[in-house]
């Protein structure tokens, strides 16, 4: 929820630490603090804002002198945002500086006890207990003070500590909130992720819960809370330092939602060989697949969205039960679920609190657990059973374009390697969803070429007030996904609706003039939905449909259609998506929105 850096070495830190906050402020970016050495001591300077508020205060970085220092970006859980409220916080005598990402989740015990022990608090967080927690038991020793502390406090963390008695290194620690290590040359970093460090150092160690990290400039070392030093094994990023940067886009959403040609590419192509799907990274049998009960689909947002999809795929070839449930009700809804069932788990950043609960519960009930994660190391992949991965590269931009899109390519590859395992396809069907599965980036990439069209229908309506999109079966997948991409970067207002639930309700809101925004990309269906696009056209809605090229009857499908190429009915949501995301795009630039970083929200949600 919130970006941390930590730097040492011989260069000026603050620059360094601006930098790299501007890296990680899709984690947060409600205000921005960084703590430095200097000459008098800890330097800290914070600000409630963007990052370029703290920027502009610190003449990027170049007034604020010291070769040691942490950063943050925050998005404010515990107290509003405000200057005070900003990290890094700092115990009472000063000596000693924190950022912190994650939940103190028994932050009020442990700040009355402090507080009455006379520790007077400044700010409204969790983060500041830490501080003063760490100055409370001090012994002379960092490690053993860090130990100390995160016996007591419990939650989520990724911490790194200033203290001013040791002007040379600083420590860090994290616990089921990401941070990685960066090994330089003569220099050393944390950060909340990599594409923080990318400009200074491909060499990292992903750090295991509770390992302690003490940097400096020339080297690093990991303990245990037994205070025992870990060998780790340095970790070779291969990311371009460009797939973290904007490349000429006026947005990181447009740059990402380019790339879903290549990223499906590079998800799809090497699980794809000789005709055949390889998904060496599992190790499903027939008689496994075949014994399974139910499948439970578990994700939050576009990935949930992901799952609906999924529930419509994998029963339709593996004729395997499948429920698609958010993660935040899964987890309290006392599932049913056993380890006669599987569980996939979707997760972009791998570090969704509730995501992650979820699959700690679903792996408690003795499910088998599969995840399907973006970000490799992160704590979604380490603690699933098997792991597939996404390759859709750092996406930045708050609002999901390309992991949705690989995810999507995952669960296809995964819906029809398991029909084959279980004998549900024959080799001839096989053989031909294979062959359109490959076909998906070329395909989306076509789609992209006629962009403008999607630009020209957002001038139209973009000053509207209400949205409402519609569709059965997949298509009704893929418009709850379209409603989201809409809604969270423009601010319309949006819903989606199964398209013959409507009028269960819902069409009471349509009146003159509400756009309904209809997907019919499906052939077998394609009539049924007309008749629920005729219901909200006899009631005034002006509809923009989406329907396949080569369907004869597709004007019937709205007053402006988007058509889009053929392909197995299945997979049509990875092309249908496509001009939904660039219609929230549009919308959102013609209204002026800041489409990267929309208000209220962040990329990676650490707190349930
Ligand atoms: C919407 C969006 C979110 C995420 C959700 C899950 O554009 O990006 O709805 O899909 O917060 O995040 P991950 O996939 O990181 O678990």
């Amino acid at each position: 929820m919130c970006g941390i850096i930590g730097y040492v070495g011989s260069k000026q830190a603050a620059p360094i630490l601006l930098e790299g906050l501007s890296k990680l402020e899709y984690r947060g970016y409600d205000s921005a603090g960084i703590a430095v050495f200097s000459d008098d001591g800890i330097t800290v300077k914070k600000s409630r804002g963007r990052l370029s508020v703290l920027s502009e205060m610190t003449d990027s970085g170049t007034n604020v002198s010291g070769t040691v220092g942490i950063g943050h970006t925050r998005w404010a859980t515990h107290g509003e945002p405000s200057d005070v409220n900003s990290h890094p916080h700092l115990s009472s005598s000063g000596r000693f500086a924190v950022v912190h990402n994650g939940i103190i989740e028994n932050y009020i015990p442990l700040k009355k006890k402090l507080m009455d022990k006379g520790i007077e608090f400044v700010s409204e967080t969790d983060t500041e207990v830490v501080a003063h927690l760490f100055e409370y038991y001090y012994n002379g020793d960092v490690i053993d003070t860090m130990i100390k502390v995160i016996e007591r406090v419990e939650g989520s963390y990724a911490l790194g500590i200033l203290s001013l008695d040791q002007p040379n290194e600083f420590i860090a620690v994290r616990k089921a909130s990401p941070m990685i290590v960066g090994l330089g040359e003569g220099e050393n970093f944390i950060a909340s992720d990599v594409t923080a460090i990318l400009n200074h150092t491909r060499n990292i160690y992903y750090l295991e819960d509770d390992e302690i990290v003490v940097l400096r400039a020339d080297g690093v070392k990991v303990y245990n809370v037994d205070r025992e030093e870990v060998k780790k094994e340095p970790f070779q990023v291969s990311w371009d330092v460009s797939a973290a940067e904007k490349g000429g886009y006026e947005h990181f959403m447009m740059k990402e939602i380019e790339e879903q040609p290549k990223a499906l590419a590079e998800t799809i192509n090497p699980r794809i060989q000789d005709g055949k799907i390889v998904l060496d990274d599992i190790s499903l049998t027939a008689d496994y697949v075949k014994g399974i009960n139910k499948i439970y689909i578990i994700a939050c947002g576009s990935a949930y969205h992901v799952g609906v999809v999924g529930k419509y795929v994998i029963e339709k070839l593996c004729r395997i039960p499948v429920e698609a449930i958010v993660a935040s009700e899964f987890r309290y809804s006392d599932p049913l679920i056993t380890d006669k069932d599987l569980a996939i788990i979707i997760s972009q950043s791998g570090e969704t609190a509730d995501t992650l609960a979820a699959l700690k519960e679903a792996k408690s009930k003795g499910a088998r657990t599969i995840g399907i994660v973006n970000v490799v190391g992160s704590a979604i992949a380490n603690a699933s059973d098997d792991v597939l991965y996404t390759w859709a590269g750092p996406e930045i931009a708050v609002a999901t374009t390309k992991a949705y899109s690989t995810q999507l390519s995952v669960i296809y590859l995964l819906s029809v390697y398991m029909a084959k395992l279980a004998g549900r396809i024959d080799d001839a069907e096989y053989t031909k969803l294979v062959e359109e599965i490959k076909r998906l980036p070329e395909l989306v990439s076509g789609i992209l070429e006629k962009k403008e069209q999607v630009q020209y229908l957002a001038s139209k309506f973009f000053n509207c007030h209400s949205i409402f999109f519609i569709g059965r079966n997949l298509d009704y997948a893929v418009s709850l996904e379209g409603s989201l991409k809409l809604k969270e970067i423009s601010y319309i207002h949006s819903e989606a609706y199964a398209a013959g639930e409507l009028k269960h309700g819902t069409i009471s809101l349509i009146e003159n003039g509400t756009l309904v925004v209809a997907l019919a990309t499906g052939d077998a269906l394609f009539d049924k939905t007309v008749s629920n696009i005729k219901e909200v056209k006899a009631r005034g809605a002006v509809v923009l449909g989406l329907a396949k090229a080569d369907e004869p009857h597709r004007q019937d499908s709205g007053d402006y259609v988007i058509e889009l190429p053929r392909v197995n009915e299945l997979f049509m949501p990875s092309l249908a998506v496509i001009p939904l995301q660039l219609f929230g795009y549009y919308v959102a630039s013609l209204k002026g929105c800041d489409i990267d970083k929309p208000r209220n929200l962040a990329k990676s949600v650490t707190v349930e």
